[in-house]
C-alpha cells in the first residue's frame, strides 16, 4: 500500500478541469466542502443531485452548478459517485454522458466491485474508493484501487480529491476491500459503541449517567486525539498509563484475556467482512 498526505492538497487550488458529484448526502457534501475548503474553485463543480439540502442550494451562489443538464457540462476530469450502493443500478447508467476519454470515475459506494461499474459505464477510468465518517471533519482515512485504465496523472488527482477528506491508502488488491470495509469503513461505529459502553459501565460502578457519559466523550475523543497525534504505537501509549499492579493493569486483564476485546473485535469484523462480500454479490 501507499499513503499520500497533505502535500497532494495544493493540486486542488490548481485544479482546471470539471468535476462531478453525484450524490451530495452525508459523504458527497463532506467531500464537497473540503475541495471548496482547499481551494478548488466553485465554477469548476458539477453537484448533480435530485433533492439537494439548504447547504448545497447555497453553493449555487458561489458558482457550484447544480443540476445542470448535461449537455452544457462540457469535458469532465471526474466525477465522483457518492449515492447509495442500492441505487447504483439505476443510476450509473445515466452518467454515461459525462464520461469523456480522459474522465476517471470514483466510486465512494460501499460493496460497489470495479466490475460493477465498469459494466454499469462505458470504458472509463475507474477508482474504487473506502472513505469513512471522519472525513466529515477532514480526518477520515480512505482506501482506494483503480483500475487498469487509470493514469498516473488522473491517480494524482483522485489522490488530491481524496485527500481534501483525510488520509488516502492506494492498494492494487481489490480484493482487500471487504475487510478495509470492515475495519475502517465501519470502525467509526464500534468506537462510538466503546464510548456508549464505557458510560454504562461507569454507571454500573456507581457514577451519575450523565457524568458517566461525559467522562466517557472525553476519554474516547482525548485518547483518539493523542494517538492521532503521538509518534508512538497504540501499545506503547497503552503501556505508557499502565502500571503493574495498578488501576488500569486490573482493568486490561480482563479486556486482554482470551476471551476478552481481540477476540469480540475479530468475529465481528469477520462478521463485518462477511457482509460486505455478501452485499457485493
Ligand atoms: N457514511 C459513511 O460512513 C460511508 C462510509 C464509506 C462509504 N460510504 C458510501 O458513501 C455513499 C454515500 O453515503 P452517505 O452516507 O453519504 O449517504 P446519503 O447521505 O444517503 O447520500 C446519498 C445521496 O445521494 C443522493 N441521490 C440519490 N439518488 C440520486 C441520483 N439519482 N442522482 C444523484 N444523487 C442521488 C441522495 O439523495 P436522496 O436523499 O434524495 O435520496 C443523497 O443525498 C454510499 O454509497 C456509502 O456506501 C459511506
Amino acid at each position: 500500500m501507499t499513503t499520500s498526505n497533505a502535500k497532494t492538497h495544493a493540486s486542488l487550488a490548481g485544479f482546471s478541469g470539471t468535476l462531478v458529484l453525484v450524490g451530495a448526502g452525508k459523504m458527497g457534501s463532506a467531500m464537497l466542502e473540503g475541495w471548496l475548503g482547499l481551494g478548488m474553485p466553485a465554477a469548476q463543480i458539477v453537484v448533480v443531485e435530485p433533492q439537494p439540502a439548504n447547504e448545497i442550494t447555497k453553493l449555487a451562489t458561489r458558482g457550484v452548478r447544480l443540476n445542470p443538464a448535461p449537455a452544457t457540462v462540457g469535458d469532465v476530469s471526474a466525477i465522483v459517485v457518492a449515492i447509495k450502493p442500492q441505487v447504483a443500478p439505476e443510476v450509473m447508467p445515466a452518467l454515461s454522458p459525462y464520461v469523456g476519454s480522459s474522465t476517471v470515475v470514483v466510486s465512494i459506494m460501499a460493496g460497489r466491485t470495479l466490475r460493477f461499474l465498469e459494466q454499469a459505464l462505458p470504458p472509463a477510468a475507474i477508482v474504487r474508493a473506502m472513505p469513512n465518517t471522519p472525513a466529515a471533519i477532514g480526518r477520515g482515512i480512505t482506501v482506494a484501487v483503480g483500475n487498469s485504465r487509470v493514469s498516473a496523472s488522473q491517480r494524482e488527482l483522485v489522490d488530491a480529491l481524496l485527500s481534501a477528506v483525510g488520509m488516502v491508502e492506494w492498494t492494487g488488491d481489490e480484493g482487500l476491500m471487504d475487510a478495509v470495509t470492515a475495519l475502517s469503513g465501519s470502525g467509526p461505529a464500534y468506537v462510538f459503541l466503546l464510548a456508549e459502553t464505557m458510560a454504562r459501565a461507569g454507571v454500573a460502578a456507581g457514577l451519575p449517567a450523565e457524568l458517566a457519559g461525559k467522562l466517557a466523550r472525553a476519554t474516547v475523543a482525548g485518547s483518539g486525539e493523542l494517538l492521532h497525534r503521538s509518534p508512538l504505537d497504540a501499545a506503547i501509549l497503552r503501556q505508557n498509563v499502565t502500571s503493574p499492579g495498578g488501576t488500569t493493569a486490573a482493568a486490561l486483564e480482563v479486556l486482554m484475556a482470551n476471551d476478552g476485546l481481540e477476540p469480540l473485535l475479530t468475529k465481528a469484523i469477520a462478521a463485518a467482512t462477511a457482509r460486505s462480500r455478501e452485499l457485493a454479490g
